[in-house]
């Protein structure tokens, strides 16, 4: 981070000072700077003459008292904080009176690291994200003790570099950190429980929340160690148990499986082996489908159907002849009742997907009398490609194979999971939103802050404030208060903030 850091300011025409701890790492740092510069010039992003430039403005040493003549100083020493303080104590005796200190921390606080110098005011927070030179996210952080000056200077900075700089209090995890480590804990926790398997959630997330990589391909990136330390510190200030990192994360870590980088964590990376395909359930002719149910779903389901080329119909006729009957009706009710007459009219052999509003499958599945030919089905957004489709304790697993196969059959990319409320992309998404509605609520950051850290920091496509208004207050709170009736997690009860929106009918934003 620290010769990303540097990167990042001399390319902004500023003059920087890089300190290693011993020439051995100073050469280290030289060579991140000249091959990250160098990737530039080779891909044309800058000329040699530039990258010249860039690495004149930075001098290399091992002695701090060249950090005399700054005015800013930014701490990338390892996450640790006996080290971090030793360093701040170092830095206090050399450095002008005026200069601010910072610290590129993860998870410590930086209020801990600014107790022990003789100059808490002048401390600060500035969290920049990896790779530095490319990403446009800096979470500038300031504590009680920080004099607002000095966060505005470093905010000036950081916008004067091109990036955008989010500032806020001295939190655990920040905004960015505190909002991902959960959900991403949680995607541990749901591997671990047995909801479904590593590749159908990284699928799902992928396919059904629009995110560039999956949780544990994205875990595996940041390396689990990391994962496990970050989660730790912010556990410690939460005591939110979605936060006590998952015993699976935590046995990979001792295990010394940290991911990427020793190639092996959730995945294994064998260079010699061709990357892994998603699974895919085999082709084969569209299916006879019947639909049950009017409005909105039932009508996406149909034109679903169409687009895969498969035949669809609603008639009992239809019904008789159909490989697979698809209940989408709007209200549990008249879901009941409409499958109680479809399944007597189908045929034996007949699977039956129900679309349940309330995410669980099995009472709809009692109601059927044939529970055992019934699967749950979720269409995160019934124009894209992703089927959520759950077994219950009830479902044939035979059943369950040929409704996969028949789901794959209209084109559809099939996550396989078990019964429980928001199969795995709401029951993933929908409690990160309710954290950043908790967050936006609770006055740590403002809804643009909030949206800027995690597509800027985290590459998401688009904020939590931003997806809470597309999919709209009301409909989260219900899924949120399903997902809270079944797991009774008091941290899965929906924010105040969102319930308050929600019931005024008004977009957070
Ligand atoms: N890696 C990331 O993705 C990432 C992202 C954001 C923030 N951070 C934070 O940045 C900091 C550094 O992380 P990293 O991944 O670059 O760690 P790293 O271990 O790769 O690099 C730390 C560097 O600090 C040097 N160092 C150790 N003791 C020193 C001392 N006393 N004086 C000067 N240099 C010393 C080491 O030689 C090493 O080059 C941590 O606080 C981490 O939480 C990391």
């Amino acid at each position: 981070m620290g010769a990303g850091i540097a990167e990042v300011l001399a390319r902004g025409g500023l003059a920087v000072v890089g300190i290693e701890v011993n020439r051995e790492a100073l050469e280290r740092g030289r060579g991140n700077l000249e091959s990250s510069t160098g990737r530039a010039v080779k891909r044309g992003k800058l000329t040699e003459d530039a990258q010249h430039e860039i690495l004149g403005r930075i001098t290399l040493s091992t002695d701090f008292a060249d950090l005399g003549d700054c005015d800013l100083v930014i701490e990338a020493v390892p996450e640790r904080l006996d080290l971090k303080r030793t360093v701040f104590a170092e830095l206090d005796r050399v450095c002008r009176d005026d200069a601010v200190l910072a610290t590129n921390t993860s998870s410590l606080s930086v209020t801990d690291i600014a107790v022990t110098t003789g100059r808490p005011t002048k401390i600060v927070g500035v969290h920049f994200f990896n790779p530095a030179p490319v990403m446009k996210l800096v979470e500038v952080i300031g504590t009680v003790l920080t004099e607002p000056e000095s966060v505005a200077r470093v905010a000036d900075l950081v916008k004067g570099l091109g990036k955008t700089p989010v500032t806020i209090g001295d939190r655990a995890g920040f905004v960015a950190n505190r909002l991902l480590f959960g959900y991403l804990n949680q995607a541990a926790a749901m591997l671990e429980t047995g909801h479904a398997t590593r590749d159908d959630i990284d699928a799902a997330m992928k396919a059904g929340a629009g995110l560039p990589m999956g949780p544990f391909t994205l875990m595996d990136l940041i390396g689990l160690d990391t994962c496990l330390e970050v989660l730790e510190a912010i556990f410690a200030e939460s005591r939110d148990r979605r936060h006590a990192a998952s015993p699976l994360l935590r046995e990979l870590v001792t295990a010394g499986l940290l991911g990427r980088k020793t190639g092996r964590g959730f995945y294994t990376y064998d260079k010699s082996a061709p990357a892994a395909e998603a699974a895919r359930e085999p082709g084969g002719a569209a299916p006879t489908v019947g639909v049950v149910g009017v409005g909105p779903l039932a009508d996406a389901v149909a034109a679903l159907c169409d687009r895969a080329g498969a035949r669809v119909g609603d008639s009992a006729a239809d019904l008789a002849g159909c490989d697979l009957i698809i209940e989408a009706a709007e209200d549990p009710e008249a879901a009941r009742a409409l499958l109680s007459a479809a399944v007597q009219a189908a045929k034996p052999g007949t699977v039956i997907a129900v679309t349940s509003v309330d995410g669980s499958a099995i009472r709809q599945a009692m109601a059927t009398g044939r529970p055992s030919d019934v699967v749950g089905l979720h269409l995160p957004d019934p124009a894209g490609a992703l089927a959520e489709m759950s077994a219950t304790v009830a479902t044939d697993p035979d059943v369950a194979d040929r409704a996969a196969a028949l789901l794959g059959r209209l084109g559809l990319t099939v996550a396989r999971c078990r019964d429980r409320a928001g199969f795995i992309v709401d029951a993933l998404r929908l409690p990160y939103l309710n954290d950043a509605a908790a967050m936006l609520g609770a006055g740590y950051a403002d809804a643009d802050s909030i949206d800027a850290a995690m597509t800027l920091g985290c590459g998401y496509p688009t904020g939590p404030v931003a997806d809470l208004d597309r999919i709209g207050p009301d409909r989260a709170v219900a899924v949120l208060r399903a997902l809270h009736a079944e797991i009774r997690d008091p941290a899965l009860a929906p924010a105040p903030l969102l319930v308050e929106h929600a019931t005024a009918g008004k977009p957070l934003r």
